[in-house]
């Protein structure tokens, strides 16, 4: 498996908890930087011409709020160049409020095949407070357009007072409005966002509270029918991302655009997060990277573990052994001995328990070389 990732870095506004690389006030250089976006797609694609690809991902920063025809010349020359593969999964990142039934069509007829929206809440009080761009009701429009799409609902928990109906709620919206897939990000209070003032003020729910909010989401969802596969990723049977599995299995992926990173044969590397710095490499006919690294040994089966651990699935063991030549419960014997409690062990796996999923950082640490 391998994903192509597209970075598109414009947003309307930035929310109040984003430190995401998205700047508005760059949208004037939308053109240019998908003109650099085909020349970085062409080489790359020359380069990578013996991959195959089977997903490819646009995200944001807001895809949806730069003119469609950017968006769709970007995803036919990926199309043109690349290797993807037959029916593969082609999403793209959609904030409510920025799609009509015009882009829409477009999305599908250069092959977007699956609609990734953040909703983050149901209450348009939440809304206005994170800077959101758009409405509960905005919500619902966009997946009427979509129709019966493949349609993906980012919510947010662990937000200033948020209590469980607000969640349910906001589930509950997610559900009507189509979604096959839910993911329940947990905020991560980013330094240099007005959110990170709310955070030091001691205005966000406590760890425990969040740890209760996502509890009740995890099996509110699971009672709908949404099974987690991942930590933050729920599913009705079949619609997992394959992009992020990718991820999660330690696939290959290429990044494209500002702040994109790549891991391709174990080197991990990532373009500058600056539009300009970004074109002005382009148009020298250089690559955009300012950072990478060959990762070796022990880091890439810390890797492994730990994106394994992040996943219902766990970890395969037969896969394991294939990749690194020694049994993971042998060599890990004293570990699972004492972290033994919180994991589950079957023919082929080790997995965390579910009820212990949400904390799987502090499991996880054990297991890192
Ligand atoms: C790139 S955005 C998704 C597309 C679009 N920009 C939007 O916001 O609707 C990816 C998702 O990351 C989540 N996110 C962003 N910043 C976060 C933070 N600080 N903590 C937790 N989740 C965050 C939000 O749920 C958001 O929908
Ligand atoms: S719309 Fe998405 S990427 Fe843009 S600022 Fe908000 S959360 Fe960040």
């Amino acid at each position: 498996m391998a994903g192509i990732y597209v970075h598109v870095p414009f947003c309307k506004h930035k929310c109040t908890y984003c430190d995401f690389a998205s700047y508005p006030r760059e949208i004037n250089k939308a053109e240019a930087y998908f003109a650099c976006l085909l020349k970085e797609i062409d080489s790359r694609a020359q380069e990578l011409k013996h991959m195959v690809f089977d997903t490819v991902y646009f995200g944001g920063g807001t895809p949806s709020f730069v003119n469609a025809n950017l968006i769709g010349a970007a995803l036919n020359r990926i199309k043109k160049t690349f290797n993807v593969a037959q029916g593969a999964e082609i999403t793209i990142e959609i904030n409510p409020g920025t799609v009509d039934e015009e882009k829409v069509e477009l999305y599908k007829k250069v092959g977007f095949n699956r609609f990734s929206i953040g909703l983050q809440s149901a209450d348009d009080k939440r809304l206005a407070s994170l800077n959101r761009i758009h409405d509960a009701q905005q919500f619902l429009h966009t997946c009427e357009l979509l129709g019966d799409q493949n349609i993906s609902v980012d919510v947010m928990i662990g937000l200033k007072e948020q209590q469980k109906d607000e969640v349910k709620k906001t589930i509950d919206l997610a559900v009507k409005g189509g979604a096959k897939h839910i993911s329940v990000y947990a905020l991560t209070p980013e330094e240099g966002t007005p959110m990170f003032t709310t955070y030091l003020n001691g205005e966000l729910p406590s760890e425990d509270e969040t740890a209760e909010l996502y509890d009740f989401a995890y099996r509110y969802l699971d009672k709908l029918g949404y099974k987690r596969y991942e930590v933050s990723n729920f599913a009705l049977g079949g619609y997992y991302s394959r992009h992020n599995l990718n991820y999660w299995k330690r696939g290959e992926y290429v990044g494209l655009g500002v702040a994109a990173s790549s891991c391709i044969e174990n080197r991990r590397f990532t373009n500058t997060e600056k539009i300009d710095e970004y074109i002005r490499f382009i148009m020298n006919d250089c690559y955009a990277e300012i950072f990478s690294e060959k990762i070796e040994g022990d880091e890439i089966k810390s890797e492994f573990i730990m994106l394994a651990l992040r996943t219902s699935a766990g970890i395969n063991l037969d896969k394991y052994k294939n990749t690194f030549g020694v049994d993971f419960l042998c060599e890990f014997k004293e570990e699972v001995a004492l972290e033994g409690d919180y994991l589950d062990i079957g023919e082929n796996f080790v997995k965390i328990k579910d009820d212990y999923l949400y904390v799987q950082n502090q499991i996880i640490i054990n297991f890192l070389k």
